[in-house]
């Protein structure tokens, strides 16, 4: 099941430990969105292929594509440079929206004032990161994790490093947090 946590400021330790801050300050899935318009959905990771669940939130949120990664030291060639790349700050154009299958991982978010919040995720764990949000992913120290990726139309995978605060999906971003998110249920 999702965690949700801020940051230490410790950028010299190994990226895949915890970084709780002391004492450690978590966040509620409410906060996290509140906070990020990050949107989470838990589902049963034994019966998600048929229980109709995912097949609902595919549908109201019109995601036509799928296909599933695996990141281990195996799967990866160049690990250590790898994962230092996926943990290079950057923003998509789209929502980036992954079901965690298998292992484990973690996303790490800004919030308003810039601080960054990590989301560590679990198998039947589905987050939705919006577009135009600074973000980037780690491995844990488990070193694997197995995810399902969907999209809206054909993928766009490409990430755009910061700084990026001209991009029109940025701007839009800003907004909506400076608006406030809302809880459509
Ligand atoms: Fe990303």
């Amino acid at each position: 099941m999702v965690k949700v946590w801020y940051m230490d400021e410790d950028i010299v330790s190994d990226q895949r430990l915890e970084h709780h801050k002391s004492p450690p300050e978590y966040l509620s899935l409410e906060e996290l969105f509140r906070k990020t318009g990050v949107e989470y959905y838990c589902l049963n990771i034994d019966t998600f292929e048929t229980d109709g669940v995912l097949d609902k939130i595919k549908k109201e949120r019109g995601y036509t594509y799928e296909d599933q990664i695996t990141c281990s030291e195996k799967c990866l060639p160049n690990y250590a440079e790898k994962l230092k790349s996926f943990y290079t700050e950057h923003l998509h154009t789209d929502e980036e929206i992954r079901l965690v299958v298998e292992g484990s991982g973690y996303f790490d978010v800004r919030d308003s004032e810039d601080q960054w919040i990590r989301i560590a995720v679990f198998p039947g764990d589905l987050i939705i990161i919006p577009s135009g949000i600074y973000h980037r992913f780690t491995l844990d120290s488990n070193n694997y994790i197995r995810a399902k990726r969907f999209f809206i139309g054909e993928p766009v995978w490409l990430p755009y490093n910061r700084p990026a605060d001209d991009m029109p999906c940025r701007k839009e971003y800003v907004e909506k947090m400076e608006k406030g998110f809302i809880t459509v249920q």
